[in-house]
């Protein structure tokens, strides 16, 4: 077998998150499940163990939705381990009613983004000491509909049953991977992938109407999950960064992601609102140095 690589994959108790664990599991890597609710985590655990047994893997609390959580989250990681090969931004919802994140945020533009925003600058460290670290942010087709608004990133009237802060918050993501991309050191490349339709708790909010049809073109989430633990892992992903890719099914593209002073605008304000620290493009380096 091939040496074990360790994993961190945020919402893996639940979804594509917990299939693309099982996976990782089987394969023999080290997992390291963020996840925000202790007994839900600690049964998917098991759960993981039962099937595979002997399997390496580890419950550490996140919630995104706090940025002392992810702080704590982050210590703990880089106290705990050597380094980590790939880091998986995974966790996402789309609540029906307008919610905050703890610093007062609207709940999908903080969770979905801006606390992914922030842990992953915070892992950073740990990760350049991996030779070859990777980072892979579950976006989505709903990137499409979404706008860069400032004036949303805490309120948003009307909602829309969460559907336009959703496309906000998966637009988000990939203009930072993007962004990101630009910006990491040689060892760590950053892209971004939407995993198909699949049937998971996350259409939970949806009317039970729509669901009974809905249900009829959603996916298991193994083809997502194994495509995600590809770009994670494989070694054909390890030079590719910037990309947005599908794992099953056509994926048309926002024009907004071309727009670089979109992508950068949103770095930097994001920074301002996590308390990050910039990460600066390799060219401006070599100015300065
Ligand atoms: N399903 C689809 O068709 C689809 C399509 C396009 C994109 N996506 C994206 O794929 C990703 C996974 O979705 P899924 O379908 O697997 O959803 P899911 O079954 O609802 O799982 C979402 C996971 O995120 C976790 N989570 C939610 N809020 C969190 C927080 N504040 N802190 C930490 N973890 C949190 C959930 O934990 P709890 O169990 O504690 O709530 C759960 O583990 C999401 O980013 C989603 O946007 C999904």
């Amino acid at each position: 077998m091939s040496e074990q690589k360790t994993l961190i994959i945020t919402g893996s108790n639940a979804g594509i998150g917990y299939t693309t664990a099982l996976q990782a599991a089987k394969k023999g890597q080290r997992v390291i499940m963020a996840c925000r609710n202790q007994s839900k985590a600690d049964a998917a655990r098991q759960t993981i163990v039962d099937a595979v047994p002997g399997a390496d893997v580890l419950v550490r609390i996140l919630d995104l939705s706090s940025f002392d959580s992810i702080r704590q989250f982050a210590a703990s990681i880089e106290q705990e381990f050597d380094h980590i090969d790939a880091l998986i931004n995974n966790a996402g919802m789309m609540p029906s009613t307008l919610e905050h994140t703890t610093e007062g945020f609207e709940m999908q533009f903080g969770v979905n983004y801006l606390g992914h925003f922030l842990l992953t600058h915070l892992l950073i460290p740990v990760l350049s000491r991996s030779p070859d670290a990777r980072i892979v942010h579950l976006s989505s087709l709903g990137h499409l509909w979404g706008n860069i608004n400032e004036k949303n990133f805490r309120d948003r009237s009307p909602y829309l049953m969460g559907v336009t802060a959703y496309g906000q918050s998966k637009l988000a993501n990939v203009l930072f991977s993007q962004e990101l991309a630009q910006r990491l050191p040689a060892n760590i490349v950053s892209n971004a992938v939407h995993p198909g339709f699949v049937d998971s708790d996350f259409f939970r909010n949806i009317p039970k109407a729509i669901y009974f049809f809905w249900r009829r073109v959603l996916v298991s989430p193994e083809t997502s999950a194994n495509f995600t633990l590809e770009m994670a892992l494989a070694e054909n992903w390890k030079d590719r960064s910037g990309e947005f890719v599908s794992a099953q099914g056509p994926l048309p593209k926002s024009p907004r992601l071309r727009n670089a002073r979109l992508s950068q605008t949103l770095y930097e304000k994001s920074c301002q609102l996590t308390g990050a620290t910039p990460l600066t493009k390799p060219a401006l380096q070599a100015q300065v140095g």
